[in-house]
């Protein structure tokens, strides 16, 4: 079976946190894609490469390694805004889909989180949702995990969700067939049980 839930959706939504839960309840492989962006900025931001310079970045997310994977700054906000900022690029893009696509068809099943998973990456998943929740909400919580000011880590989040759904190659954006998930009121297992309704419904569709 090469079941594949596609998850999408703003900065601090909760993607990541849904999507490693809903994996491990149904023993699917997880993909953090922005981590894939993130460790092309974090590079080049260590190697003091011009984050504007396409083709630096494509370079680097041609060859990123397992070590740049695992960067330490790859979780900071500067790492994300820097994400953002290379991501644009549409060489920088086709460099990491394939690594993505096939990621998503493993055997036994794949859950990828992200911008464009259901619009580009896997269009035709069988799962696709997209998570929202209040910017202030998301700021919040962002705040809370990194340790820093809220009302600054509203700002740059703005900042990004404005760029990644501005931008001509593949904008942040639901997909026509997504299922939208905002969890702004929701506790942590509260939205992953609706995650996991969907998937437990397209699963007996599928006949899985
Ligand atoms: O992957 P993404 O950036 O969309 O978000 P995340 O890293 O999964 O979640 C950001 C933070 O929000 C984490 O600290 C989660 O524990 C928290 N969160 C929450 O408080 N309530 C939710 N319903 C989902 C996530
Ligand atoms: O965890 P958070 O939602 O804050 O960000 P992320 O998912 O780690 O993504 C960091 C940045 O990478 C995003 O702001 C996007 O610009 C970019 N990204 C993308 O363009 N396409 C993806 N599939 C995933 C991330």
């Amino acid at each position: 079976m090469e079941f594949c839930v596609a998850i999408d959706g703003p900065a601090a939504a909760g993607k990541g946190t849904i999507s490693k839960a809903v994996a491990k309840q149904f023993g699917f492989a997880h993909l953090d894609t922005g981590a894939l962006y993130r460790a092309v900025a974090a590079k080049m931001l260590e190697d003091d490469e011009d984050l504007d310079d396409a083709g630096a970045a494509s370079r680097v997310a041609r060859f990123l390694t397992e070590e740049d994977m695992s960067h330490a700054d790859l979780r900071s906000e500067r790492a994300g805004s820097g994400a953002s900022r290379i991501a644009g690029v549409p060489a920088v893009r086709r460099a990491l889909l394939e690594f993505q696509r096939d990621f998503s068809h493993r055997k036994g099943g794949a859950v990828l989180d992200g911008r464009d998973i259901g619009t580009v990456v896997r269009p035709d998943a069988n799962v696709k949702i997209y998570v929202t929740a209040s910017p202030e909400a998301r700021a919040a919580r962002r705040a809370a995990e990194l340790g820093t000011d809220p009302a600054e880590v509203l700002q740059q989040l703005i900042e990004r969700d404005k760029r990644d759904a501005e931008r001509a190659a593949a904008p942040m954006k639901p997909a026509a067939d997504a299922y939208l998930l905002d969890t702004t009121d929701l506790s942590i297992d509260a939205a992953v049980a609706e995650a996991a309704a969907r998937i437990d419904e397209a699963l007996r569709r599928s006949g899985g």
